[in-house]
């Protein structure tokens, strides 16, 4: 067990928070990157939909795609963005066009403008995709990524490879044979189908489809080769991966799933930090203030107090199994605090917890 996230930090610069869904990815990315600022780093979080009010807090108002100084008094910067997968999908067609032209065309394009906001763990890959820009650029001593809440925090590791095995499959290779998409690969029943389809919608899906295709056919190496890029990003030994849990069967048992992945791929895992863990109260509690409060507010807190004791020695449980299994990693413990964390108030108290003071 660890009281500083500190060792794992060192000499990394880029930290992915990863985890499954709603168990303190954004807050910890946040808090992290605070503590990194506060010991005179230059820190970037990139953040992906963060409940409003923590943005408001950290100042983002919009999502511009850049990084954004939080206005603190630190001894660092801090800097946060929100990820926006759209706009940064636009901007990596925007540098593998080989020209304006082209560009243009995939950006106007009905079915481009789908599958950017579609393809599975299109988010993920942006979410990698910018990681790799800020660190190419090199404005930043140490880059915080948070994770998209996908219910499966394994989108996030093959997210690269699965877009590039798109752009380099079996359906884009179809339509970029020269026969075109009209002839002997959809068949006349297709033909007839989307012919149906643009008289009641006047979409010209056909067409779309084609010009999509053809237009993206010359960026399929750039697009592969960035992939792959952005992908070894992911094993980059500057690179470490924190996976948040929390101490709960279904999130445990993702975070060893997760664990197991990250060391088949070879990515480097930093260590757990398992949040939300419930401390036990104490349980003179009731008797010292049964004086105070009479015997039926007395039973009410004594009630609190044993579901509480339950509560922790669940907790307590879910920690053992998840640390035994991952064969004693360093783990940090963050207790379930009163309140929601939505200012920087609250960032600061999640920092506490993962900085000694
Ligand atoms: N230690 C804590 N004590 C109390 N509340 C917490 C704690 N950590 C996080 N929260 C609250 O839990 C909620 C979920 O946290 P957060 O948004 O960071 O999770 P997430 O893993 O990013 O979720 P998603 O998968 O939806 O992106 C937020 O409202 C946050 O303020
Ligand atoms: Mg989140």
């Amino acid at each position: 067990m660890l009281t500083t996230v500190e060792p794992l930090l060192e000499e990394r610069r880029m930290v992915i928070c990863a985890g499954s869904g709603g168990v303190g990815k954004t807050t910890t990315a946040a808090a992290v990157a605070l503590g990194l600022a506060e010991r005179g780093k230059r820190v970037a979080v990139v953040t992906i939909d963060p409940a409003k009010r923590l943005a408001n807090a950290l100042g983002l108002e919009e999502l511009d795609n850049e990084p954004r100084k939080v206005d603190l008094d630190l001894p660092g910067e801090l800097w946060a963005m929100m990820l926006d997968s759209k706009r940064t999908f636009d901007q990596l067609i925007e540098n593998l066009a080989p020209d304006e032209r082209t560009r243009d065309e995939v950006l106007a394009n009905r079915i481009y403008q789908q599958l950017s906001s579609a393809v599975a763990g299109s988010q993920e890959f942006t979410a990698i995709a910018k990681l790799y820009e800020l660190d190419r650029d090199g404005d930043y001593d140490v880059i915080v990524l948070d994770t998209p809440p996908s219910r499966n925090a394994l989108d996030f590791l093959d997210a690269p490879d699965r877009l590039s095995r798109f752009f380099q499959g079996r359906a884009i290779r179809l339509f970029m044979r020269p026969a075109g998409i009209s002839g002997r690969i959809l068949g006349r029943g297709t033909g007839v189908v989307f012919g149906v389809l643009q008289r009641v919608t006047g979409v010209d899906l056909l067409r779309d489809l084609s010009v999509f295709f053809r237009s993206l056919g010359g960026m399929i190496d750039g697009f592969t080769e960035r992939a792959a890029r952005v992908g070894a990003l992911l094993e980059d030994p500057a690179t470490t991966f924190l996976i948040v849990t929390a101490p709960r069967h279904d999130p445990v048992e993702e975070a060893i799933f997760f664990h197991r992945k990250l060391r088949e791929a070879g990515m480097p895992f930093g260590g757990l930090v398992i949040n939300r863990v419930h401390q036990p109260p104490d349980d003179r509690l009731p008797v010292a203030v049964a004086a105070d409060l009479g015997p039926a507010l007395a039973e009410r807190v004594t009630v609190a107090t044993s579901e509480l004791v339950a509560l922790a020695a669940r907790d307590a449980t879910n920690v053992a199994r998840l640390r035994g299994e991952l064969d004693d990693p360093p783990t940090i413990l963050i207790p379930e605090l009163e309140e929601d964390v939505h200012d920087v108030d609250g960032l600061a108290l999640m920092r506490s917890h993962l900085f000694a003071s």
